[in-house]
């Protein structure tokens, strides 16, 4: 197993360069199964995840070129795809459950696995299987899997989702695509990502069009040969902007759209980082002094993304003032609660809401990850920790932050990946 040692205090200074977004590649690869002619997918991030989706894909008969350095995806589809997805490659990665739209609008059935829960929470896939049933999938559930079948190709439908879900949002849009007829979708989430997902499609020969949190698309009979660039990962953005701003540090981030992470970069002001933006980079400078702020609640896009929760908990950590965080989407979001206590963190959990004390001084300590973003808070506290801190179970990291040690290497961060029995 792999760990992480990080000496502190570090600061900041330099250039980053912002992979492909995991959460945007994942669910333009499962829609690649939609396609019977070649598409080329560019701009994929280096990370677990993907590998993970592209094994998928392959066991499901896809195939697929990776170019040199992973970065671009040659997929093509044979006549006849598998429809069958084990429990050994789902249970690896939740998101392996945005197959099961293509394959059933495709080839009219699937056998997917239940994908588990995990350690943000239980991760129910309710919303996914009743728009697709109300599409015309049937499905049973056995021995752990989903049985799915439809009686030929999906019917149009009008679905209104009873939550806003990102991952029944892109499985429905998906399948949508080939179905029969008008689909319209309501109270959809509208992330970036999924915007991605559908600009992809519609370059592909889709007809999806969006009217606030409605969508709207048009069943075609077949998709074109298709080439698309993945946008930048904005949680990976946002994370680089909060290590600016809890090191004082002075950092360019560079290859993405600043306006996306918006809300996330008023806050860092709030916290008294000055923030520069540019057409396809942004300049930020983090305060010798953090403000508190007093209370951050997630939700749904446009809104704190919950994806920065425990990064900005760090933050809050540092800062001169109490303050609380509310995790508004999943149950059980604070994992990083425990491992920051270590360091030294004053925090007091109730129910959904986090209690902060401000102007911690970390000191070093052994940490164990838990999950992906969980992990790189624990970075970014060992950043600010005075002495040494070692990191356990970084694989969670290696999902979804390409290169992540590198990357902080080259802006001053003193951080060694080591082996260890
Ligand atoms: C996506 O997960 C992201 N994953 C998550 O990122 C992200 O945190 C989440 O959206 C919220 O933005 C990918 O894109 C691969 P949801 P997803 O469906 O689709 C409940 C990361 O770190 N729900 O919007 O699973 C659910 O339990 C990951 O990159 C149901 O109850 O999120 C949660 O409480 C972590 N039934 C809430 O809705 C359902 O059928 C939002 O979940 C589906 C969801």
């Amino acid at each position: 197993m792999e760990k992480f040692s990080i000496e502190g205090p570090s600061k900041i200074r330099g250039e980053i360069k912002i992979s492909g977004s995991k959460n945007s590649s994942l669910p333009i690869l499962a829609a690649t199964l939609l396609f019977n002619k070649p598409v080329i997918i560019k701009n994929l991030p280096k990370v677990k995840d993907i590998n993970t989706m592209i094994s998928l894909l392959r066991s499901l008969g896809s195939k697929v070129i990776l170019s040199k350095d992973r970065r671009i995806a040659k997929i093509y589809n044979k006549k006849k795809i598998k429809t069958f997805a084990s429990y050994s490659l789902v249970k690896t990665m939740r998101g392996s459950i945005l197959v099961l739209g293509p394959l059933v609008a495709k080839y009219f059935q699937s056998k997917i696995s239940l994908p588990g829960g995990c350690l943000i929470g239980a991760r129910p896939i309710n919303y996914h299987l009743d728009a697709l049933k109300k599409l015309g999938m049937d499905y049973i559930l056995k021995d752990g899997y989903i049985l799915a079948k439809s009686k030929g190709k999906l019917k149009g439908a009008t679905i209104k989702f009873p939550k806003i879900s990102v991952g029944a949002t892109e499985n429905s849009i998906i399948a949508a695509c080939l179905a029969k007829g008008i689909t319209i979708l309501k109270n959809c989430a509208v992330e970036p990502e999924i915007k991605d997902l559908t600009n992809f499609l519609n370059l592909g020969g889709a007809n999806i069009t969006w009217k606030g949190r409605t969508c709207k698309i048009v069943g075609v009979t077949t998709l074109n040969k298709t080439e698309y660039s993945v946008m930048s990962d904005r949680i990976e953005a946002g994370t680089f902007c909060v290590a600016a701003t809890i090191t004082g540090g002075n950092l360019d981030v560079l290859n993405f759209d600043a306006k996306i992470i918006n809300t996330e970069l008023n806050l860092l002001k709030k916290f008294g980082a000055k923030i520069k933006i540019y057409k396809k980079k942004l300049s930020i400078k983090g305060p010798k002094n953090i403000k508190s702020v007093t209370n951050i609640k997630t939700g749904e896009y446009p809104g704190v993304a919950t994806d920065m929760q425990s990064q900005l908990m760090v933050l809050m950590c540092k800062a001169n003032g109490k303050s609380y965080i509310t995790e508004n989407i999943f149950e059980n979001r604070f994992m990083h609660v425990a491992e920051l206590r270590r360091l030294g963190a004053k925090i007091i959990i109730k129910k959904n809401k986090a209690f902060v004390e401000g102007n911690t001084k970390f000191i070093g300590a052994e940490l164990m990850s838990s999950d992906l973003r969980a992990s790189v808070s624990l970075v970014l506290a060992a950043m600010v920790s005075k002495g040494k801190s070692i990191i356990h179970r970084i694989y969670h990291l290696d999902r979804g932050y390409e290169n992540i040690e590198n990357k902080l290497k080259k802006i001053g961060v003193r951080i060694k990946r080591l082996n260890y029995e």
